[in-house]
C-alpha cells in the first residue's frame, strides 16, 4: 500500500528522512541558532523505536528510500547500529553528515550496508569554513570526503549558497566534477528559525546557472520525477551538479518526502508548522498508523502553508516560520 493522498495532492510519499539526533558537532549559521538547546537522551527515539517506525513506513506505506539525518547523525553513539537496522529493511539507505568524525565510522558504516553519503560542504577555504560552521574542521572534513569517495561510497556534496558568503566558490565545486564521480548540489539558502535569512542573501538558482554557464557549457540530465534537484553535467566530466531551487522555484507539487524528527514527531514538509507526535503514542502502546495517515493528509499544497518566498513577502515568511531550526528538523 502507498499513501492515498488528498485531492489536492495526486502523488505518493516514498522517501523518508529520519533524524536520529538533534545535536551537531558543527554549528552552521544557516542551520543552528547560537543558543540552540538540545533534547535530553530520554526524549530521543531509541534505536529500537527508530527501527519500528521505519519498518512500519517501509512495509505498510511503501516507502522506498530512507535517509538518516541529524543534527549530525554520527554524534549518536549507536549511529552505526541504526544504519545496520535500517539497511536490513532492504530499501536504499543514505546518510547526511558533516563528515567531521567520518574517519572514525567509515569502516563500520560500510560494513553496516551504507552505500551513499550526502555531505554538507559550503567552502574550500578553511577560514571561511570556520566562519560558516563556527568550528574548525575543514581539513579533516575534506580528507574524509575524499576517503569516502575512494572507498566507493556514492558521494553527494551539499553546498548552501549564500550571497556574499560563498557564492564565489560555485565554480570550484563544479570543477571538482571534472575528474571525480561526485555529485554537487547547490542549494538556495532557505529560511528557518534563527538562521538570519533574508531574501537578498539568496543566490538564486538562475544566478547559479548563469554564473556556471558563463564559463562552462553544460547539459541537462533527466531528473527523477520526485527529485528536488535539477541535475546537469559538463559534457565529458565524471561527476554531475544540480541546483535546488526551493526559494525561487519551489517543487512542492512533486515532493514525496516525509520526515520524522529525533524525538519522533512526524512532519509532512520541511516548513511544516504542525507535527504529529508518533513517539508518545508508540510508548503508550498505541497504533501509530492512523496518526501517520492523518499527518500525510494534512499536508499543505506548498511550503508548509507559508507565503511564497518572494521579496515582498519576506516579513510574513519570517513571522510565520516554524519554531524549529533546521538542525532540529533534519534536512
Ligand atoms: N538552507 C538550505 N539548505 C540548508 N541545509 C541546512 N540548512 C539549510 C538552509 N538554511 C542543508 C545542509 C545539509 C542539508 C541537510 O540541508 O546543506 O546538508
Ligand atoms: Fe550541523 Fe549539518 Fe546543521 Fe551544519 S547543516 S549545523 S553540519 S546539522
Amino acid at each position: 500500500m502507498s499513501f492515498p493522498l488528498t485531492d489536492r495532492h495526486d502523488r505518493t510519499h516514498r522517501s523518508l528522512r529520519i533524524s536520529i539526533v538533534d545535536k551537531c558537532d558543527l554549528r552552521c549559521t544557516y542551520c543552528m541558532p547560537e543558543d540552540q538547546h538540545f533534547l535530553k537522551r530520554e526524549e530521543l527515539m531509541t534505536r529500537e523505536e527508530i527501527a519500528t517506525i521505519a519498518r512500519l513506513l517501509v512495509e505498510r506505506y511503501g516507502i522506498t528510500k530512507v535517509r538518516l539525518t541529524g543534527g549530525e547523525p554520527l554524534v549518536r553513539p549507536d549511529a552505526v547500529d541504526i544504519v545496520r537496522d535500517i539497511a536490513h529493511l532492504g530499501v536504499p539507505l543514505g546518510l547526511t553528515t558533516n563528515a567531521l568524525t567520518l574517519h572514525k565510522h567509515l569502516d563500520g558504516l560500510i560494513d553496516a550496508g551504507l552505500r551513499s553519503l550526502n555531505v554538507s560542504l559550503d567552502t574550500f577555504d578553511a577560514e571561511r569554513f570556520r566562519k560558516i560552521t563556527r568550528r574548525d574542521g575543514y581539513d579533516v572534513v575534506w580528507a574524509n570526503i575524499q576517503e569516502a569517495h575512494r572507498r566507493g561510497l556514492r558521494v553527494k556534496l551539499n553546498m548552501v549558497v549564500m550571497r556574499g558568503v560563498n557564492h564565489d566558490e560555485i565554480l570550484r565545486f563544479v570543477e571538482l566534477t571534472r575528474d571525480h564521480d561526485i555529485h554537487v548540489r547547490f542549494i538556495e539558502f532557505m529560511p528557518f528559525a534563527g538562521n538570519h535569512w533574508g531574501r537578498e542573501r539568496v543566490y538564486t538558482y538562475a544566478e547559479m546557472l548563469g554564473h556556471i554557464g558563463s564559463v562552462h557549457s553544460f547539459e541537462k540530465l533527466t531528473d527523477d520525477p520526485h527529485s528536488t534537484a535539477k541535475a546537469y553535467r559538463v559534457p565529458g566530466w565524471k561527476g554531475t551538479f544540480a541546483v535546488i531551487s526551493t526559494v525561487t522555484e519551489p517543487f512542492c507539487g512533486t515532493c514525496d518526502r516525509l520526515r520524522v524528527t529525533a524525538e519522533g514527531k512526524m512532519r509532512n514538509c520541511l516548513f511544516a508548522r504542525e507535527e504529529t507526535d508518533l513517539l508518545s503514542a508508540l510508548r503508550r502502546g498505541e497504533d501509530i498508523a492512523p496518526l501517520i495517515e492523518a499527518n500525510v493528509l494534512a499536508k499543505h499544497a506548498m511550503l508548509g502553508g507559508l507565503p511564497p518566498f518572494k521579496p515582498e513577502k519576506q516579513e510574513e515568511v519570517l513571522h510565520d516560520l516554524s519554531e524549529r531550526p533546521m538542525v532540529a528538523i533534519g534536512g
